[in-house]
């Protein structure tokens, strides 16, 4: 098992950083006491989770998966930095601001 951890911080500082291990589901473990960051679906259907990646360590987050980028190329299409929330598991430590609606 890996137990190494990496943060991930919002923008604005509304919450503090989230510190999380190595391959965490975002969706499994931000909530709305820790996180600005909404669910809904945690399917790709949605949008609900839409975040824009601010900074990340070493490029180490993996690419969309084909549901990922169909949705976003719907609801973010000029934004190469957004991604769904519900589909990243964390491989970098991240600064994140939320997009979707509060
Ligand atoms: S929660 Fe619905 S797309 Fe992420």
């Amino acid at each position: 098992m890996n137990s190494h951890k990496h943060n991930i911080s919002f923008s604005p500082e509304s919450h503090a950083a989230v510190r999380l291990a190595e391959g965490a589901i975002l969706s499994e473990h931000l909530t709305v006491e820790n996180s600005p960051v909404l669910f809904g679906c945690r399917t790709a259907v949605c949008g609900t989770c839409l975040i824009e990646v601010l900074s990340e360590e070493n490029g180490l987050l993996a690419c969309p998966g084909e549901d990922e980028k169909e949705l976003l190329e719907i609801i973010a299409p000029e934004n190469p930095r957004a991604r769904l929330a519900c589909q990243i598991a964390l491989a970098a430590d991240i600064r994140i601001r939320y997009l979707g609606k509060a």
